[in-house]
């Protein structure tokens, strides 16, 4: 068991999680508790349940990105009184990345706000997602546009959950790990080069989830609220963003991040920031991780457009995340149009010699 205290409330990661859950409860005074479950991981949520009492009850949502709506907050909103929720009940939501966002967001609005447990079972989730207060669902106009920062009474990382979650949804979590291992750079950085060669379920990944959930508590514990060095956990992401918008959301998030941490390594090798040799190793890490580097969208205009090169910026300058060095990032970096338009070039092709030119 690994417990992280540095944003006020408890983040224990361990193999199985139930009885934390309980003890937290107990040692709270919680007398009543619901669990609600993402559909898919309902046999964890039910483990939990059952050390939480025999009186526990379990809702279960089928979720999934599509799911994390308006419409599915009101229905769990509505099941939530009609089991008799009420202010001193503690909310307990197990699942995923959907999951977190959408039950910790019904549990700030419901009844103005009962506390709740995040029980993280996606790799997302326990890296990123149950990490950092912020909570909500998506509009048609965009993702994430509704939502609330609240902290959770704890969040509980059920390292066991891991075995049954599908290959394609741990790249998507890995592609999170790398980018904390190029912000925090050392142990961090080189205990992930020392696993890459390694299946993933040779992995030791409770110690694999402190460390890079760690990197962002230690960041967001500095800025709750998104004003300034928080920015830096965007490593990646304008580059990701816009090739997740300009391809209708067909390619992953952790995918189209992955692609936009060569292009934000790029970025920094072409305006003198990165040394070849640190590229190169986040090169080796994408493709030892098995995560894409080549942009999978070719229209550099909508691309441009798509991070904001149309409106954001005066002077055709738009603004980047981009590595120092491993562990050492800078944010609010501007760059010319002209410049990201040569990286988005170069992310076509397969790196080669090329790539350090
Ligand atoms: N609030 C934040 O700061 C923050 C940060 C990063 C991502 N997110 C959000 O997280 C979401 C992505 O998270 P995700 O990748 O976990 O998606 P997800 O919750 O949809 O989970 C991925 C899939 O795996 C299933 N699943 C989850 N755990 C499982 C397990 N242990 N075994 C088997 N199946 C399991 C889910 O049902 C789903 O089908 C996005 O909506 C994103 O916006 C939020
Ligand atoms: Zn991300």
């Amino acid at each position: 068991m690994t417990q992280l205290d540095q944003l006020g409330y408890p983040i224990v990661i361990d193999d199985g999680v139930a009885a934390h859950v309980a003890a937290f409860a107990e040692r709270r005074g919680y007398r009543t508790a619901i669990v609600l479950a993402d559909a898919n991981v309902a046999l964890r949520a039910k483990r939990v349940a059952r050390a939480l009492g025999a009186k526990t009850q379990v809702l279960e949502f089928a979720l999934g990105e599509r799911r994390k709506t308006l419409r599915t907050l009101e229905r769990v909103l509505e099941a939530l009184a009609a089991a008799g929720a009420e202010r001193r009940t503690l909310i307990v939501g197990v699942g995923g990345g959907v999951a977190g966002d959408l039950f910790g967001f019904a549990a700030a609005t419901y009844m103005r706000g009962v506390p709740f447990v995040n029980v993280a079972t996606s790799l997302v989730a326990m890296v990123d997602a149950a990490i950092g207060g912020k909570t909500g669902v998506d509009l048609r106009a965009g993702k994430n546009l509704a939502g609330v920062f609240r902290d959770p009474a704890a969040v509980f990382c059920d390292i066991g959950a891991l075995a049954t979650l599908p290959e394609r949804h741990m790249r998507e979590g890995l592609a999170e790990v790398l980018k904390h291992a190029i912000i925090e750079g050392d142990e961090v950085f080189d205990s992930l080069e020392t696993l890459a060669p390694h299946a993933l379920t040779k992995w030791p990944w409770e110690t694999v989830v402190a460390q890079s959930l760690g990197v962002k508590a230690a960041i967001v514990s500095e800025d709750r609220l998104e004003a300034g060095v928080r920015e830096a956990l965007n490593l990646g992401h304008t580059f990701g963003h816009a090739y997740e918008v300009v391809s209708a959301y067909r390619i992953s998030h952790g995918n189209a991040v992955a692609v936009g941490l060569r292009a934000a390594g790029l970025l920094a090798l072409r305006t003198g920031r990165f040394s070849a040799t640190e590229h190169l190793r986040v090169l080796s890490l994408l493709a030892l991780l098995r995560l894409p580097m080549i942009g999978p969208v070719d229209d550099a205009t909508a691309l441009l457009a798509a991070m904001g090169a149309d409106k954001k910026t005066r002077d055709g300058k738009l603004r980047f995340v981009v590595p120092r060095a491993l562990g050492d990032v800078e944010f609010g970096v501007t760059v010319p149009a002209r410049t990201v338009r040569a990286v988005l070039g170069r992310l076509r092709e397969a790196p080669g010699v090329a790539e350090f030119r």
